[in-house]
């Protein structure tokens, strides 16, 4: 049994973009209006919820790029996934590892993030990668292991999780790993997930990469087996850049 999994083009604009920056959206949205493939935008959370009215009944959807695992309550400065989903969020990254690294996420705190998105019926984009120093001792595959095994919750299905893989040392560098290295970490992604959750759901679930994805290597990296698109940062910030990485998910798409 073959299950299609819906290729996703996701943008993380991190701390990037104010409400002039909108119009990038409405450019994607046009350019991309018949697109066979989802296309996801988080934005910075001022932005969401114009965000998400510009987008309206275009394919593209919006995304939070953190949120906190409490319904409300004492925990100033952070946005629960009820707020998120109110502003007219479909989606939410967690466990970005600028996340990890700058505010001491652990996998168990990615995994309460997930688990209140699931919750609230947003998409949880969780993000694992291993560091330049794990990658050259050889503990990628460990690493990703105990990452998917902390972070990822029990009630995940295909509709409620995305994982990205990013490696760390690829993210804003200009470095991508070779085409052999991504296959590598996207097919023992798919191979955990079925040893956990069973061949229906490894099926369903769409492994994104990320980490310096631009227009010029996007079509070779949609090539390699298990990639069901990208999480794209610096490249999602201008239609001009974005636009094509689309356009090449969407000829993968075929
Ligand atoms: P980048 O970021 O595309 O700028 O490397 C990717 C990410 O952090 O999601």
């Amino acid at each position: 049994m073959h299950i299609m999994r819906r290729k996703l083009a996701a943008g993380n604009w991190k701390m990037n973009g104010t409400h002039a920056d909108l119009g990038t959206l409405r450019t994607l949205a046009e350019t991309h209006d018949t697109s066979p493939v989802d296309i996801l935008i988080c934005p910075p959370a001022p932005l969401l919820d114009r965000a998400a009215q510009v987008v309206e009944g275009s394919p593209l959807t919006i995304g939070g790029q953190d949120c906190h695992p409490a319904a409300s309550g004492a925990h100033t400065g952070d946005i629960s996934v009820a707020m998120l989903a109110d502003a007219g969020a479909t989606a939410v990254i967690v466990g970005h590892s600028e996340r990890r690294t700058d505010h001491n996420e652990r996998n168990d705190d990615v995994r309460a993030k997930a688990n209140a998105a699931m919750a609230e019926g947003l998409m949880a984009v969780i993000c694992l990668g291993e560091s330049l120093a794990e990658r050259e001792a050889s503990n990628t595959l460990d690493i990703i292991a105990g990452q998917m095994s902390g972070s990822i919750p029990d009630l995940s299905t295909g509709e409620n999780l995305v994982i990205a893989y990013e490696p760390i040392w690829a993210i804003g560098t200009g470095k991508v790993p070779t085409t052999d290295q991504i296959g590598e970490v996207h097919g023992f992604i798919r191979t955990r997930l079925e040893r956990r959750f069973g061949a229906g759901v490894a099926r369903s679930v769409r492994v994104l990469y990320g980490g310096s994805v631009k227009p010029a290597n996007a079509a070779e990296i949609f090539a390699v087996p298990h990639v069901d698109g990208a999480l794209v940062g610096g490249a999602s910030l201008t239609a001009e850049d974005f636009s094509p990485i689309i356009a090449a998910l969407e000829a993968a798409a075929g």
